[in-house]
């Protein structure tokens, strides 16, 4: 209905001009919106009129696009949102939205602070992270950590029902390798843990026996038939490795602040035998040399899928055949998020396809998102090593932040006025939030470059310009000498007035949150509400700029308190805060 104030405004918009047009041209009933926030004239732009004409010209009516924007603007419904609707250029329809409006959804905001915007409601499996068990958990994880951890508290924020799933790689031909060399280094390990410090060594030395001795290559083999077939010591052992990289994993997760649960490879054990039998029931399989591989459509295009190795063992194919299978129709989920490297497309696009060729995955009901991204590259534009070539670890990138962020905290002299506490918060507020800004902050598709310099600058669309615009925002209040703390009670007694060009300016960016939100949801991409914060930001400085909130007298005392414009103050660091908490940005008042 129009008067559903949980509508993002753009959708009460496009539901106020599709029965425009409706009711208007019935013929072209049909015709979706064309709607887009405009930046100088109005708040809002429908860009229809010019397509309607042409397509009335068609069925034979003759009318210009002025005069078939003039001919919807009578047709729009009252709507509580609109102010004025005028016709510009060829045949835009500039759209400012009521005032009166603004102040009501402003003085909802602060006293229930934001709520969602109503969207359809799904079960959505975000699968993310999911790095491999004793290999290093590299940048590219790190991204895939970031970006799925936020597209889940965006998803749970619209009120989606959300299942994160870690998809460890803690399965396959290579545990083989490493539960043998375990055998023969720690040859008590069934009885006294084995201190493995180092596992990217402990892998690395296993491989390199595997590569170069017969008799140990056999046996690792024979170690992957045995723990895949439940053997107790096998298992045993495979824990105990796992264990030394699940140890690493939540060092990082709980730096970052991640929750995702663990359902790695292993989980789909059984399920690989059971959706192997299906596929072969389904005469889905083909015999391929010795293999059994899956074509993700009849016509047999593209690249099949590797179901059963000669050897009879299973692939990554084989497990996520298992895994959307069980994600479907066991956890009955109607949307399932992958995040995971670009380099992945074909292997998911072909996942997707082989899923809805046998009936598990069906287009009406379900969707499936390859949520990908680029890779992350050095300063030098390639790929991104540490000095000496090798690979960088994560605890150490973290650790550098820190460390570039405590020294330019101390640069400007914030070590002197904050106390220890206030000043490791800020520290890990700006190391963290510059890490994971400056990757959801660009189009997740293209590759970035890792510069802390860069992130660490606080001027332009970076995590340290919006880190500090939020706790000025905050001193504002503070620095009144008045209590701002109940906002509900301010409201009571004080009204907020919106006069001033830039204090409507703050209040139609804020109120384009839910729009934001709706964006960044249908496609999955979250620089758009970085791009957002960004504007509330610039959009703050310039009112700030431009409107006294408190007014000193040359002594510096307090003469005047606007009461209003500090509630826009507020209402900003609401909207903030929100976005902040999608973003993964610790919101800190002292900095
Ligand atoms: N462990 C894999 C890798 O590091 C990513 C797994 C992604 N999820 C999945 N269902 N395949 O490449």
């Amino acid at each position: 209905s129009l008067n559903d104030d949980s509508l993002s405004i753009i959708e009460h918009l496009r539901s106020v001009l599709a029965i425009a047009i409706t009711t208007a041209f019935p013929q072209l009933s049909h015709t979706p919106v064309l709607l887009t926030p405009s930046i100088k004239f109005g708040d809002y732009q429908c860009n229809n009129a010019m397509a309607l004409a042409k397509k009335l010209k068609d069925i034979g009516i003759g009318k210009s696009p002025r005069d078939v924007a003039t001919e919807l603007i009578n047709s729009c419904p009252v709507s509580p949102r609109i102010g004025k609707l005028e016709v510009a250029g060829p045949g835009f329809i500039n759209i400012f939205l009521n005032k009166d409006y603004g102040v009501r959804a402003i003085t909802d905001l602060l006293r229930n602070g934001v709520k969602p915007p109503k969207v359809p409601k799904k079960r959505v499996l975000v699968d993310f992270s999911s790095p491999n068990i004793a290999k290093q958990m590299h940048v590219g994880h790190l991204r895939s950590t970031i970006i799925g951890e936020s597209i889940c508290r965006l998803l749970e924020f619209l009120q989606h029902d959300v299942i994160r799933i870690n998809h460890l790689g803690d399965w396959g031909t290579q545990f083989g390798m490493l539960i043998a060399h375990l055998e023969d280094r720690f040859p008590n390990f069934l009885n006294e843990s084995p201190p493995i410090g180092d596992l990217q060594a402990f892998y690395k030395e296993s491989k390199k026996r595997f590569d170069e001795d017969e008799v140990f290559k056999k046996r690792a083999y024979n170690a992957v038939v045995a723990l895949q077939g439940g053997d107790p010591n096998s298992i045993k052992a495979w824990q105990l490795i796992c264990d030394v990289s699940r140890k690493e994993f939540k060092t990082i997760y709980d730096r970052l602040e991640i929750n995702v649960k663990e359902r790695g490879e292993s989980f789909y054990q059984s399920r690989m035998l059971t959706v192997v039998d299906f596929l072969r029931k389904q005469n889905m399989l083909e015999v391929d040399d010795g293999r059994e591989i899956m074509w993700p459509d009849e016509s047999k295009t593209g690249i099949p899928l590797t179901i059963v190795k000669s050897d009879g063992g299973f692939t990554y194919d084989t497990s996520d055949m298992a895994a959307i299978r069980h994600r479907i129709e066991e956890e009955l989920c109607d949307w399932l998020v992958y995040v995971v490297d670009s380099g992945q497309s074909t292997h998911f696009a072909t996942i997707f396809k082989a899923a809805k060729r046998c009936g598990i995955f069906q287009p009406k009901v379900h969707r499936a998102d390859h949520v990908q991204f680029g890779v992350v590259l050095g300063e030098d534009g390639k790929k991104f090593k540490t000095r000496s070539g090798d690979t960088v670890k994560l605890a150490d990138l973290l650790d550098e932040g820190m460390k570039r962020s405590l020294e330019q905290l101390r640069s400007r002299g914030r070590d002197q006025v904050l106390t220890p506490q206030e000043l490791l918060d800020a520290q890990e507020a700006v190391a963290y939030g510059c890490i994971k800004y400056t990757d959801l902050c660009h189009n997740r598709i293209s590759d970035y470059v890792f510069s802390f310099d860069k992130m660490l600058d606080d001027r332009g669309n970076t995590a340290v310009y919006l880190l500090y615009t939020y706790t000025r925002i905050c001193s504002i209040a503070r620095n009144s000498g008045e209590d701002f703390s109940n906002l509900s009670k301010i409201l009571e007694t004080i009204d907020i007035t919106l006069t001033h060009d830039k204090e409507w300016k703050l209040v139609s960016t804020l109120l384009k949150l839910h729009d934001v939100l709706v964006k960044c949801s249908r496609d999955l991409f979250l620089h758009f509400l970085c791009e957002f914060c960004y504007e509330v930001c610039t959009a703050f400085a310039e009112f700030y700029d431009s409107c006294y909130c408190i007014e000193k007298n040359k002594a510096g005392q307090i003469v005047k308190v606007n009461h209003s414009r500090i509630l826009l103050c507020e209402a900003t660091a609401i909207v903030l805060r929100q976005c902040f908490y999608i973003l993964g940005l610790k919101p800190i008042t002292k900095i």
